[in-house]
């Protein structure tokens, strides 16, 4: 990785961190979801494809599981993006274990960080910059999200409802999620090992992150009937960017 001191290097820098070291236990039989095959590739491809259309991220770190770099072999886009196997028993350890290794590699505290799950394999480059456009002059930084389209329940422990909660103004979180690093790794070291994203361990530290709509179509393949939708939306685009040329 290019040290930071050169005056020539564009300061801050934009990184991109993706965990890829889960289990994927909700999604089913086989593989872990992010090298399960999807539209002819491993699912983790199509999600760095999209990374690697994005020209202004200095590099991109991939975080697999100890031992589980043979994994990504070949499956790398380009010389900017780099494998960490340093991926820990949690997502918030895998992040934080990236950071580290982005700091340690000469990225700056100052640098952005967009960290993106390996398993939201629909997100487009333009939705990658549309979050870099929106963020970079930020304060404190953001996330995509997507308004919540359902009504929301409240369930009891038997399993009926116990109330009905107002769905306006509530948005579920994507990712990617771009903070500085210096600073997320300040609030991932204070929020513990179970947030469950980066932007819920900045809030803890007295943060209002920027929420930037990301679309219906960047979610989390997480239960074993996603892999067909998502298999379906690549097809669709696949036969769109045909007919384009
Ligand atoms: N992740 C990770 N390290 C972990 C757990 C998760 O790098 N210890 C990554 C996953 O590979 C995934 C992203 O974090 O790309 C989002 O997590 P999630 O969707 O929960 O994936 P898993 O934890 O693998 O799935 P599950 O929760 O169903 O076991
Ligand atoms: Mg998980």
């Amino acid at each position: 990785m290019p040290a930071t001191s050169s005056p020539s290097v564009p300061s801050p820098r934009f990184w991109a961190l993706v965990p890829a070291a889960g289990s994927g236990s909700r999604a089913g039989e086989g593989p872990p979801k992010q090298y399960r095959v999807l539209a002819g590739q491993p699912l983790v491809a199509h999600t760095l494809a999209a990374f690697a259309g994005v020209a202004r991220l200095a590099g991109t770190l991939v975080v697999v599981a100890p031992g589980g770099a043979a994994a990504l072999a070949g499956l790398l886009p380009d010389a900017s993006f780099i494998l960490a196997d340093c991926g820990g028993a949690s997502r918030a350890e895998s992040v934080g274990n990236g950071l580290a290794a982005l700091a340690a590699g000469g990225a700056a505290d100052d640098d952005w960080v967009l960290v993106h799950d390996a398993a939201r394999c629909l997100v487009t480059p333009a939705a990658i910059d549309a979050l870099i456009d929106a963020c970079a002059g930020d304060a404190v930084g953001g996330l995509l999200a997507q308004p919540v389209a359902d009504t929301l329940k409240a369930a009891d422990a038997q399993g009926r409802v116990a109330a009905t909660v107002d769905r306006a103004g509530k948005w579920q979180a994507q990712t990617p999620q771009m903070f500085r690093l210096g600073l997320l790794r300040q609030a991932l070291a204070h929020a513990g090992a179970q947030v469950t994203d980066e932007a819920s361990a900045i809030e803890a530290l007295g943060h209002r992150p920027r929420l930037v709509q990301g679309g219906a179509q960047n979610f989390k393949v997480t239960w074993p009937e996603d892999f067909a939708l998502a298999e379906a939306v690549l097809a669709a685009r696949a036969r769109a960017a045909a007919q384009t040329v």
